[in-house]
């Protein structure tokens, strides 16, 4: 959600800001600014709508002159999408710009005492308080007038600050929304994310909470806010530079649906030696984990997918109860949750605002936070308990894909780790399970090969309307995340029902020429699922299924079917989800969406 660029150095400074927010487009944004110090004043040039507006405005920066900027793409909160609501925003003589990632929830506050003062605004935002804030309470030390200012503001940000008579200097700061400062040769960046300076800097610096820094041309210095300066360690970025590149795919959907089978593979291998599931990042011992007497596991989105397929897992392997909780609903229900429970956090990003409140709150009651996560250093990795890393690389398109399949193969390391501990897995099965587990990339990457057939099945059906996804048990667990990938990027629109539950109301909506989508590859309950693909053909329903191989007469009974390879029950929906993650971007395609980038979503989600 928003993105923050920043450079100063001696090269002309807009180029490089147009360049990282293209980068950054992937946050999601539907505004878009750069401002300059010019020498004599602060520039800003800001416009509503996709950033080709803002290029072609300023020939890509080539127009605006200066050493010394700041940029953003805003992602809607306070105040509509508008050419005034759009980042950077300018204090009322014009001395100071701010851009802003994050929200100012005491903003009505202070936007009134700041009215009282005889001070008008100029958008809706709740950013603008802060620029307003600065101007008004600059008392000739920069630093000491970000202290004040941040004591005043409650919520979350980074800041990205300017000010026009110092124009050898940029404010960074840091409360809760991430921000990284890549260090160049004369020169020094500011981004939200990585991708954005990878081109130009490995070497980085990750701000902590309440961390200001100051960024010159010839070096950085980071405050704390007592004012005291500190040490902080230069990460190198080891991102190989494709990663965060279309390497030739159309979409960056595409190129990591592709590379599912490496981001499988990178998780698992380094935690698998000699046959034996070894997850040195859990720091809790036989004992501890021994005594939890259930597990919650809490997420967002995709991620919450991830979590509804564990409970299937680890309460089928550790035969302990298990909760599966969307992050947002967690925080507020007074959950009962203590030193007995294990907390599961999944997050790709690790910057959701959701998930990392319902984290800190699960911690508050007792219970201790093993984290799932893709971005090393993220706010969720660095205040989990313990961490365990998905190598899945960047995740840059909206939907997630690759970093979904890597969350599961977690899932799967944890049951096994869990259930040898509990003494609830035979050697037979552990051997079983580990060699399935091994065995899921390359079986992932034949599925991948089928993509034509996919496309195909796609372009008949890419018009309807209405689409069901059904499924039982696991099935029913990745039948979510079939639907979901299916609406949020084409707009169709979609639901998931345990596919016993749908005769009890939903039912009603099936018509003629309905798509329902029904996941049939878990073989214990086949038969059930081929009554529910009856109830459905019978009132004029068109069923594409999904299933393994061992069951080609799904190809009989459904319309149209897509068979998959066989593997152990738990590690089905591995398996299963790529021919619908597929069918949702050719469904997508046909219809002519915006793959990457749909429509109202943002890939990290800073905001509660
Ligand atoms: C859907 C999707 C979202 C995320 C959710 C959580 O394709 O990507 O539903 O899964 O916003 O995000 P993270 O995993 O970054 O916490």
């Amino acid at each position: 959600m928003c993105g923050i660029v920043g450079y100063i150095g001696y090269e002309q400074a807009a180029p490089f800001l147009i360049d990282g927010l293209e980068k950054l487009q992937y946050r999601g944004y539907d505004s878009a600014g750069v401002c300059v110090n010019d020498g004599e004043k602060l520039v800003v040039k800001k416009e509503n709508g996709k950033l080709t507006v803002l290029k072609n405005m300023t020939d890509n920066g080539n127009n605006i002159a200066g050493t010394v900027g700041i940029g953003h793409t805003r992602w809607a909160t306070h105040g509509k999408p508008s050419n005034e609501n759009a980042h950077p925003h300018l204090s009322r003589s014009c001395s100071f710009a701010v851009v802003h990632n994050g929200i100012i929830e005491n903003y009505m506050e202070l936007k009134q005492e700041l009215s009282a003062k005889g001070i008008t605004f100029r958008s809706m935002t709740d950013t603008e308080v802060v620029v307003q804030l600065m101007e008004n309470c600059y008392n000739g030390d920069m630093i000491d007038t970000v202290i004040r200012v941040m004591k005043m503001l409650k919520g979350s940000y980074a800041l990205g600050i300017m000010f026009k008579d110092n124009p050898d200097e940029i404010i960074a700061v840091r409360k809760g929304s991430p921000l990284i400062i890549g260090i160049g040769e004369k020169e020094n960046y500011l981004a939200s994310d990585v991708p954005a300076i990878l081109e130009k800097t490995r070497k980085i610096y990750r701000l902590d909470n309440d961390e200001i820094a100051v960024i010159r041309r010839d070096g950085v210095t980071v405050y704390d806010t007592n004012k005291n300066v500190r040490n902080k360690p230069v990460e190198i970025i080891e991102w190989n530079i494709d990663a965060a590149k279309k390497d030739g795919y159309e979409h960056f959907m595409m190129k990591e649906m592709m590379e599912q089978p490496k981001a499988v593979h990178d998780t698992i291998a380094e935690r698998i030696k000699d046959g034996r599931v070894i997850l040195d990042e859990i720091h809790l011992t036989p004992e501890q984990i021994r005594k939890f007497e259930k597990i919650h596991v809490i997420a967002c989105g995709s991620a919450y997918h991830v979590g509804v397929v564990a409970k299937y897992v680890l309460e089928n392997v550790l035969r302990k109860p298990v909760e599966a909780d969307i992050a947002s609903e967690f925080k507020y229900r007074d959950p009962i949750i203590d030193e007995k429970t294990l907390t599961i956090v999944i997050s790709q990003s690790g910057e959701t605002a959701d998930t990392k409140e319902a984290m800190k709150e699960a911690q508050k009651r007792g219970s201790y936070a093993v984290a799932i996560v893709n971005v090393v250093g993220s706010a969720i990795a660095s205040e989990a308990d313990d961490v365990i890393y998905t190598l899945a690389g960047p995740e840059i398109a909206v939907a997630t894909t690759k970093a979904y399949s890597a969350q599961l193969a977690v899932i799967y390391l944890l049951a096994i780790y869990f259930g040898d501990i509990l003494g609830k897995i035979s050697e037979t099965d552990y051997q079983s399970y580990v060699s399935e587990l091994q065995a899921l990339p390359e079986k992932i990457q034949s599925i991948l090969q089928t993509k034509e057939e996919i496309k195909n099945i796609a372009s008949k059906l890419f018009a309807c309307k209405d689409t069901f996804f059904i499924g039982r048990n696991i099935d029913y667990a990745l039948s979510l995340e079939g639907s979901l990938k299916l609406k949020e990027i084409s707009y169709i629109h979609s639901e998931a029902y345990a596919a016993g539950e749908l005769k009890h109301g939903t039912i009603s909506l099936i018509e003629n020429r309905t798509l329902v989508i029904a996941l049939a590859t878990y073989g214990r309950l086949f038969e059930k699922i081929v009554s529910n693909i009856k109830e459905v053909q019978t009132r004029g329903a068109y069923v594409l299924g999904i299933g393994c191989e061992d069951h080609p007469e799904l190809k009989e009974i459904a319309q149209s079917a897509i068979l998959i390879p066989k593997t152990c029950d738990m590690m089905l929906p591995s398996l299963a989800v790529v021919p619908m993650q597929l069918f949702a971007y050719y469904v997508a395609l046909f219809k002519g969406c915006e793959i990457d980038t749909p429509r109202n979503l943002a890939k990290s989600v800073t905001v509660e």
